[in-house]
């Protein structure tokens, strides 16, 4: 069996949380592969509504493994209190295991995210300021510290102060800030550790093992490909590495790219995002205001930030960006979802190009968040007023919900295989199968 990836097709916040949700059902092992607790992945399900940030979303189907591998960056006081949460609610989270070479998010990690964006001043990026892209930073610059570190108690208290020296040295002395206690750190992640190691072991082997089985493996994107630190809106992106498109799920869980056969990108039906940095779609007027208060859809699907509570900003759909991210990740099959937000607007519109310098263009420039000229060239449709909740059967939608269905589809060039018509599970129309093993 193939394994297959979830990613999302925008600035993150795409509803992927709901979809491998969904498509849980069909998997034995569900994987996180990249990001840290930046991530939020809102579910609602029969057991209720659920915020996830490093817990992968098939953790609610008590027989699946559920598995937080290697690419990804922890916060342990925060994965515990995750897992704590999830327990007091009913969830076995029993069968969660979590990678011993993932990388661990440190006290001086969040001190470095607040310093950073301080400093950057007006180029500030708007980080979600949870310490994952200086965990990642010190990833890359080999002064990390990793899961398999922080549970050996032998060992711990000598990585800790190496890493400790390095770090108090860059606090006080580049940012001017208070150096950190190592003794404090010390008992604190000694004890942190003592509750995680349960969950600690080689998942590298375990995913290999369940592929080798022939089971369907399911590896969950975080983020979207717009904020990928290699084809994103850079610098105003996020810092994940592996990159957080889906060639990386390849390396973040310890698969080889052939075992991927197929990848579902997850995309709104409009365009949010959080955070600075271009957004060439974005509105400033009612139409903003009424998408970030969750349009015609169900109460309580507003758009603030499952992370930081941010506000998103709110536009139209860009076909531009869509048709782009779709081809960086070699996209199957698509889930759209929140179409039901858009009820009740009497126009839609989908952009389909750019104007920059009087040419038209149809690709992200490299330097989009210094084009002020680029101008969204749109076609505007019809909208639909009816209330599409209850809709399971695409045929059964408005006309016009299913012409601008149909025109997005064109845009991302692959098939919509799932349309979210609203938050609880089931809230969905099904068009293909994805799962059926016929693709
Ligand atoms: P960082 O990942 O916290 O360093 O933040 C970098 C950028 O990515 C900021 O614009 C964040 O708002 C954005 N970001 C990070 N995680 C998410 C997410 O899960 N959803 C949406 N935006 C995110």
């Amino acid at each position: 069996m193939p394994a297959v990836v979830i990613i999302g097709g925008q600035w993150g916040d795409e509803g992927k949380g709901r979809v491998v949700d969904f498509h849980a059902r069909y998997c034995s092992l569900i994987a996180r592969y990249s990001a840290g607790t930046n991530a939020g992945h809102t579910v609602i399900n029969d057991l209720g509504k659920f915020a996830l940030h490093l817990v992968p979303a098939g953790i609610f189907y008590g027989d699946k493994t559920c598995l937080i591998g290697n690419g990804v960056v922890i916060d342990p006081d925060k994965l515990l209190k995750e897992i704590a949460m999830l327990s007091e609610r009913g969830v076995d989270t029993s069968n969660l295991l979590i990678s011993d070479r993932a990388h661990v998010i440190m006290p001086w990690h969040q001190v470095i995210d607040s310093a950073d964006e301080e400093l950057r001043g007006s180029q500030a990026i708007g980080t979600t300021g949870t310490g994952t892209g200086p965990a990642f930073h010190d990833k890359v610059s080999r002064i990390g510290i990793r899961v398999a570190d922080l549970i050996n108690k032998d060992k711990f208290p000598e990585r800790l102060e190496e890493v400790l020296n390095y770090k108090n040295k860059v606090i006080e002395k580049l940012y001017d800030r208070e150096s950190l206690n190592f003794t404090s750190i010390l008992e604190q992640y000694s004890a942190l550790a003592d509750r995680l190691r349960p969950y600690v072991t080689d998942t590298t082997s375990v995913v290999q093992e369940s592929h080798e089985r022939g089971e369907m493996i399911l590896l969950e994107g975080a983020q979207g490909s717009l904020l990928d630190l290699d084809s994103g809106t850079y610098p105003y992106v996020t810092s994940s590495v592996p990159a957080s498109v889906a060639a990386g799920a390849a390396i973040g869980i310890g698969l080889g790219p052939t075992a991927i056969e197929r990848v579902v990108g997850v995309y709104k039906a409009y365009q949010t995002r959080v955070g600075y940095g271009a957004m060439p779609t974005e509105l400033f007027d009612e139409n903003a205001e009424k998408l970030r208060e969750g349009g015609g859809g169900v109460a309580g699907t507003s758009e603030y930030g499952t992370t930081t509570g941010r506000a998103r900003r709110c536009g139209w759909f860009d076909g531009v960006l869509a048709g782009y991210t779709s081809r960086l990740n070699g996209v199957t099959s698509v889930a759209l979802t929140r179409l039901d937000s858009l009820t009740g607007f009497s126009s839609v519109k989908i952009c389909v190009a750019y104007e920059l310098n009087g040419k038209r263009v149809t690709a992200l420039p490299a330097e989009v968040n210094e084009a002020s000229n680029l101008v969204p060239i749109y076609e505007e449709m019809p909208g639909w007023s009816e209330d599409v909740s209850s809709v399971r059967n695409i045929n059964d939608l408005p006309r016009e919900a299913i012409q601008y269905v149909r025109r997005i589809e064109q845009l991302v060039g692959a098939p919509i295989d799932m349309i979210s018509v609203g938050p609880e599970r089931d809230q969905a129309i099904v068009t293909r199968d994805i799962f059926g093993g016929n693709l």
